[in-house]
């Protein structure tokens, strides 16, 4: 694992735009695995302003979510389809045709096939992460199979409470999600993870110094051959 720990965000996320500006200019087809939540948008809103000076372009580039809810529809501003639209591909010149997210509207079982159906035929060059305070990556919540691929998730308690930020109240969070499986993750090129804040000091101290164990999804990160960890310092300062 390469981690790399910053001063603050501004420089914790500069380095990752540089990163991804640099990846994309070298190989304009890239596929890009994408995240949602709070953690990934001050990247995307660099991202865009790239764009916007000309220094980089997503013309060719195809991009596959990790998750979406089950239920909400695709115009709820809280679904991952509205998510991307509203941080991201609205706003560069990605074809909209390239991006890809498990549907959390149509029959849950055909969604996931058609989405593993994708994911097999499409090799996943970079996977950018968020970490859940309970140590999920994607939807995969403690105690999901290290073997797993795209399935139906039931959201933890804590991931529910995490969530609800985004919500009028708890209970409007969705319950379910569809979500890609820890061995789908895996199979990417290469991993970047980004984790800020106290609330994710515990899990990235687990992921990095704990046992590879299903209990704490991300700890399987430990048996990636190419995985950086991007972290501020009050995320990594449960760190030895
Ligand atoms: C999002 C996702 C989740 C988040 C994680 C952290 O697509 O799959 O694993 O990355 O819950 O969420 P934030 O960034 O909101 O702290």
């Amino acid at each position: 694992m390469n981690i790399k720990v910053f001063e603050n965000k501004a420089e914790l996320y500069q380095a990752v735009t540089d990163f991804y500006v640099q990846v994309i200019n070298e190989n304009p087809n890239i596929i890009l695995g994408l995240a949602t939540g709070t953690t990934p948008v001050p990247l995307y809103k660099n991202l865009i302003k790239a764009y916007q000076h000309n220094q980089v372009s997503f013309k060719n580039v195809k991009t596959f979510n990790l998750d979406e809810y089950i239920g909400l529809p695709q115009t709820h501003k809280e679904s991952y389809y509205s998510f991307m639209r509203n941080q991201l591909f609205n706003h560069i010149d990605i074809n909209l045709e390239n991006t890809f997210i498990p549907s959390g509207t149509i029959e849950p079982s055909k969604a996931i096939k058609a989405y593993q159906s994708l994911l097999d035929n499409n090799q996943i060059d970079i996977q950018l992460l968020g970490l859940g305070s309970n140590g999920h990556i994607g939807f995969n919540e403690p105690g999901t199979s290290f073997e797993s691929t795209t399935h139906k998730t039931t959201l933890a308690a804590s991931t529910i409470k995490d969530n609800s930020r985004m919500f009028d109240s708890v209970e409007e969070v969705p319950t379910e999600s569809i979500t890609m499986g820890i061995k789908d993750i895996m199979r990417a090129s290469k991993i970047v993870m980004i984790a800020t804040g106290k609330n994710k000091a515990q899990a990235v101290y687990e992921m990095i110094h704990g046992k590879v164990d299903e209990s704490l999804p991300a700890s399987i990160l430990q048996k990636h051959k190419d995985v950086t960890i991007y972290l501020d310092k009050d995320a990594a300062s449960l760190l030895k």
